[in-house]
């Protein structure tokens, strides 16, 4: 199918994108600002104002490509009768969100699709959206962060960036966003033959900070190899806004999310369900919307780490013996439910905090024995796994001063630090004869669930994903 999309907009592209549509990108540079003048002191609907706005667009494009779909789209937004363009200065952006806070606003979105000069198709949705009460002080801190990117953006906001500046919405993403994909894709598989088009899913990974994460990343390869309609974004929520920004994305359409730091424990409490995983960890690395609607949570971070380990090592057997593991955060608890689960008799806990290590044992089990951080050496001889879950030895952190003088050469070592690729404690190891096993396969691993459970299919985790991730 030849298709082309009048618009420059790079969010419209990517949900093209997403729903593995191959279309040309072609910018229209029709005088919108004028146009819209115009129609408004005729007194026009603000959708009749993005509906001219959206045929304008693509009937420039169709005029000069009669045998192609050409998608036109416009979006303005309506507050209070009043049409609001693209901030002209900080100080009138400040004004606006001022003037937003605590209100409910409405975005139009009009899409049309023309072919031979002539328009076949068009849809407009309108959407509700509620900014929470903002601060002034909130609103300085928020233009000077963001300022040069949404000084391009009808209201001064990007919905997908800052989606905690809002309490509620009444609207689906796509529309917000400034493409209504699902009447296109109707409209599109009506007129051609190939296998039909699929609304994209959503899903994201949720942290504060967020930008460190690899998970969009991992799915986005994943998306593009399985060739899933789909995507994957990274949204940055600070704690105090999680619980009604997670429902509030929900509602507006995702299938699920990846939590990090610092929500994992909340993603947890704000569940419907959880898995026993996630229910003995205390905490929640998933999150996915049921068909009944109810939210269940799992974590999939033990899954990972035993995933990796059986699937690096060949001789690996969890009734072997006892295990070490050093640390006792929120990885450690997840490596213990892990090999518990996977039938280790015995772990042997030790954390620099030993009053948290003894917690972590009483929460968990009566097969973990808590041990003082300057005895990890002593006790090597008598286990068959070790494993570091501090973040000691990490790049940028303190090493990890430990002598495997007295390690069992038949002992498995793995880390589930990943930057470096081999830590000290997995050089140490490897030169003493044990196995080794590095924790970049954990976190690719434990992405495996989520992925099935919002798109669909269970993806691979090979050498191009672990050079992506690493690259
Ligand atoms: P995570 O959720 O990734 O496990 P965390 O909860 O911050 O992160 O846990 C980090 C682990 O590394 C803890 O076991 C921590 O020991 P404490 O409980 O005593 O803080 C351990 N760790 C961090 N820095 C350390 C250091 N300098 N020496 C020894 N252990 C350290």
């Amino acid at each position: 199918m030849d298709l082309i999309l009048a618009s420059q907009s790079t969010m419209r592209r990517r949900i093209l994108n997403a729903a593995r549509i191959d279309a040309q990108f072609m910018s229209p540079q029709i005088d919108e600002e004028n146009i819209t003048k115009s129609l408004i002191a005729v007194q026009a609907l603000p959708r009749d104002i993005a509906d001219t706005l959206a045929e304008h667009k693509a009937l420039k494009i169709s005029r000069k490509n009669l045998d192609s779909w050409v998608i036109g789209c416009d979006q303005i937004l309506v507050f209070e009768g009043e049409v609001f363009g693209k901030p002209v200065s900080p100080e009138a952006l400040k004004d606006t969100l001022s003037r937003f806070s605590g209100q409910t606003h409405s975005l139009v979105t009009a899409n049309v699709i023309y072919k031979n000069g002539k328009p076949q198709w068009r849809h407009v949705s309108i959407s509700q959206l509620s900014m929470r009460i903002i601060t002034a002080t909130e609103i300085d801190t928020y233009i000077e962060a963001h300022w040069p990117v949404v000084k391009h953006s009808a209201g001064g906001y990007h919905f997908e960036r800052t989606p905690d500046l809002f309490s509620s919405v009444r609207g689906n993403w796509f529309d917000i966003m400034g493409l209504s994909i699902d009447p296109i894709l109707s409209f599109l598989n009506q007129n051609q033959t190939g296998s039909p088009f699929q609304t994209p899913r959503l899903a994201a990974v949720l942290g504060h900070p967020v930008a460190q994460s690899k998970s969009p990343l991992m799915h986005g390869h994943w998306l593009k190899t399985n060739q899933v309609s789909g995507d994957y974004i990274a949204i940055d929520i600070p704690p105090m806004r999680f619980n009604t920004t997670v429902r509030m994305l929900f509602d507006v359409g995702f299938s699920g999310f990846n939590v990090t730091i610092p929500h994992k424990e909340q993603a947890l409490a704000l569940a419907d369900d959880m898995s026993s995983r996630a229910h003995r960890i205390g905490a929640a690395n998933t999150l996915i919307k049921m068909d009944s609607g109810k939210i269940s949570a799992d974590n999939t971070d033990g899954y990972g780490f035993m995933t990796n380990l059986v699937s690096q090592s060949s001789t690996w057997l969890p009734g072997a013996g006892p295990s070490l593991v050093l640390g006792a955060g929120g990885a450690a608890r997840a490596v213990l439910v892990a090999l518990l689960d996977a039938g280790v008799p015995k772990i042997y806990l030790c954390n620099r905090t030993r009053a948290r290590a003894e917690d972590l044992a009483a929460d968990i089990s009566y097969c973990i024995e808590v041990i003082d951080w300057e005895d990890k050496q002593d006790i090597l001889p008598d286990v068959f796994t070790v494993v570091n879950a501090t973040s000691l030895g990490m790049t940028g952190k303190p090493p990890l001063e430990f002598d495997l003088k007295n390690v069992n050469p038949d002992a498995l070592v793995t880390d589930l630090i990943y930057a470096p690729l081999e830590t000290q404690l997995l050089r140490d190891a490897r030169a003493r004869g044990c196995e080794v096993v590095s924790g970049i396969g954990m976190l690719l691993h434990q992405g495996v669930p989520g992925f099935d459970a919002w798109f669909g299919s269970w993806p691979a985790v090979d050498e191009e994903l672990e050079a992506l991730v690493l690259s």
